[in-house]
């Protein structure tokens, strides 16, 4: 029976695309004959059920919840989690599991070139955009070592902003603790999609064009909030002076792919919202303004710039 802390009993949402993800992964290529020539011997099983010489690692693997979920469906395992008090919860969850190896180490320094090559790789080291998690170095370094037509799940990401107005002047990811208040002014624009099995830039770089809309504003995170100790009061927050409409931020969204046909916006666990601020303008209902935005994935978030180009 694997552990199960309390924040992963809140975490159903997450777990469960995931789950999903994995067992239509499993159902799509158990008939497939896979190739099993780089095997070194080790990779056998006489489980129908299972992918015939199949491998999939878990990078990142936490308390190894999503090994557990992949465990009926592959011969193989290998969870890799770098954080030594992390790695030894894994170990614990999934030492009864013959098909899996848990391994305490950084990815990076890991040894793919002795293992077979992989049919899948999870990795779940997601957040917002990317940015403070190193999904996309891992991927970068990994992926080279799954088979020709493995896959990696999540298989990608599409990241969305909006204009805003916010009565915080610094980051603030939007979960269950912090409730910033903001007014969304804009439509949504998507500024970018990644597919994990591309090579991807992990320096990044993006003019994002809003137009000003002021409708969008009654969709706004509403005063129904709890507001935080550090907001300001409510009272003198909303946002009109002579006539003019105050913008001072961005909210960017995430929306994980977990592949073709399973995309899921941000839950408690999985990419909550994150306002950014930039320097406040002061524009008019229907003007355009273009903000550069611009931060590395897996930098951390002190990588994020933002930039008001013109109105
Ligand atoms: C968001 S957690 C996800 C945990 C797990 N995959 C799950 O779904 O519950 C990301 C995990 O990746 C681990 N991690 C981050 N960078 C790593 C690296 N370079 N090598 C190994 N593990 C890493 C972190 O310690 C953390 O436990």
């Amino acid at each position: 029976m694997i552990l199960i802390t309390l924040s992963f009993l809140r975490d159903y949402e997450r777990l469960a695309v995931f789950k999903e993800a994995i067992d239509e992964f499993a159902i799509s290529n158990l008939d497939k004959d896979l190739d099993c020539s780089n095997s070194n011997g080790d990779i056998n099983s006489d489980d129908d059920k299972k992918l015939d010489c199949s491998l999939a690692y878990d990078l990142g693997c936490g308390s190894g919840v999503l090994s557990y979920l992949a465990s009926d469906y592959f011969d193989k395992i290998i969870s890799i989690e770098q954080n030594r008090s992390i790695f030894k919860c894994a170990n614990k969850n999934l030492k009864s599991f013959d098909n899996i190896e848990a391994i305490n180490q950084n990815v990076l320094d890991f040894d793919f070139e002795n293992y077979p090559k992989a049919d899948l790789i999870i990795c779940e080291m997601l957040d917002t955009a990317l940015i403070d998690e190193e999904e996309v170095p891992i991927l970068n370094h990994s992926k080279k070592y799954l088979k020709e037509n493995g896959k990696i799940i999540p298989q990608g990401i599409i990241n969305s902003a909006e204009p805003v107005f916010m009565n915080i002047d610094y980051l603030q990811y939007e979960d269950d603790e912090y409730q910033p208040i903001y007014e969304i002014l804009g439509k949504s624009v998507i500024y970018s999609e990644f597919e994990f099995l591309d090579d991807i830039d992990e320096d990044f770089s993006c003019i994002i064009e809003f137009e000003i809309d002021d409708k969008y504003s009654d969709k706004k995170t509403d005063a129904s909030f709890e507001v935080d100790d550090r907001c300001s009061d409510k009272t003198d927050y909303f946002n009109k002076s002579n006539d003019k409409i105050k913008v001072n931020g961005i909210k960017l969204t995430s929306f994980t792919k977990l592949n073709e046909n399973i995309i899921c916006g941000p839950t408690p666990m999985l990419n909550p919202a994150m306002l950014v601020p930039f320097e406040e303008i002061e524009v008019n209902n229907g003007d355009k303004i273009r903000i550069r935005l611009s931060y590395v994935m897996g930098g951390g978030v002190e990588t994020i710039k933002t930039e008001v180009l013109d109105v």
